[in-house]
């Protein structure tokens, strides 16, 4: 059965900030409710380059509520959905631009980087961003904000992360007001504005956000990530929810925390806040046998609003109650 439709539905109410808690909607049929809405980590980036065109148009295939863009942004103030600061990663910058690298520290190593933000757009669009992934791909570029949008839009929504923001503001470039202006260029910054595309801005800059939700007054969803040190658990104490439901709509744990801290998900809902774990990978699902059974586990016992995962196609539906 194709669960999307009804997906669609959660889909708004998660967006509304209220599409959580036992108070969600229940059908006969396969549901995938009450957490139900799934995001393609960087496209189905088990199967194509992460963030590629190839990438995002599988996990729509695959039946993705949402695509999850990075941003990082160009020399020339583009924004890119690229998930590093640098690009040696995942493209081929070495041999293109052999000489374009800054001798960086990292854990103590001084190593060779190239960094994002040193190169135009006319020049990160001459990189190859498929082979490191599989020579079928290769000769991928990668993809502007704008090109994202254009492809993904009428097919589902984006989950976009700001990533790195204070570096970027070190360097001069305002990225809050970068992606509002892109977005409102496409009429999407606006809640509910083109309901088959649902916008959400995600970050692990809870000052990013608040600069979104403060001194932008945008009123789409933002949710809050929140990686696994310690200083970041202080966000999911209840006076740290109180806090982070003034500024976002969501939280995105690592999904390891909320094995960690018994009743964390039913408080953020006491709070009003939605809450989407990641990232749920095929190659690695923890102490499951199956990815799909791990994500079956924060949906349906744990009661997650959704997954963002690498794996769209494993993700799981729940047969009816009483049914096969
Ligand atoms: O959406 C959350 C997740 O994408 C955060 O991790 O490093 O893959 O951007 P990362
Ligand atoms: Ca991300």
């Amino acid at each position: 059965m194709n669960t999307k439709p009804l997906r669609a539905v959660l889909t708004l109410l998660l967006v509304a900030g209220f599409g959580c808690g036992p108070d969600a909607p229940e059908t006969s049929d396969p549901v995938p409710a009450p957490g139900s809405i799934l995001i393609a980590h960087r496209g189905a980036s088990a199967y194509a380059p992460e963030h590629s065109r190839e990438a995002y148009e599988l996990g729509i295939e695959q039946g993705a509520d949402f695509i999850e863009p990075d941003l990082q942004i160009t020399r020339d103030g583009v924004l890119i959905a690229l998930h590093d600061l640098t690009l040696e990663r995942t493209t081929n910058v070495r041999e293109v631009f052999p000489d374009r690298f800054r001798a960086t520290e990292v854990r103590g190593e001084l190593v060779d980087v190239w960094v994002a933000n040193d190169f135009t757009l006319e020049e990160i669009q001459q990189l190859d961003a498929g082979s490191w992934f599989g020579v079928e791909f290769a000769g991928t570029p990668i993809l502007t904000l704008a090109e994202v949008i254009d492809l993904v839009r009428g097919r589902a929504g984006l989950f976009i992360e700001t990533k790195a923001p204070e570096v970027y503001g070190d360097r001069g470039f305002d990225m809050e007001a970068l992606l509002l202006e892109e977005l409102a260029r496409h009429g999407l910054d606006q809640p509910g504005v083109d309901p088959e595309t649902p916008i959400v801005i995600q970050s692990f800059s809870a000052a990013s956000l608040r600069l979104l939700h403060d001194e932008h007054g945008t009123a789409l969803p933002l949710a809050l990530l929140i990686g696994g040190g310690e200083a970041s658990r202080e966000w999911l104490t209840p006076e740290g929810l109180s806090e982070v439901a003034t500024f976002a709509t969501g939280i995105g744990p690592t999904k390891s925390l909320l094995l960690d801290i018994p009743g964390v998900i039913d408080l953020a809902h006491e709070h009003g806040l939605t809450v989407v774990p990641w990232t749920f990978r095929g190659d690695d699902p923890g102490d499951w046998d199956t990815v799909d059974a791990e994500m079956a586990h924060y949906l349906y016992e744990l009661g997650v609003d959704g997954i963002i995962t690498n794996n769209p196609d494993l993700f799981p539906t729940r047969p009816p109650p009483g049914g096969p």
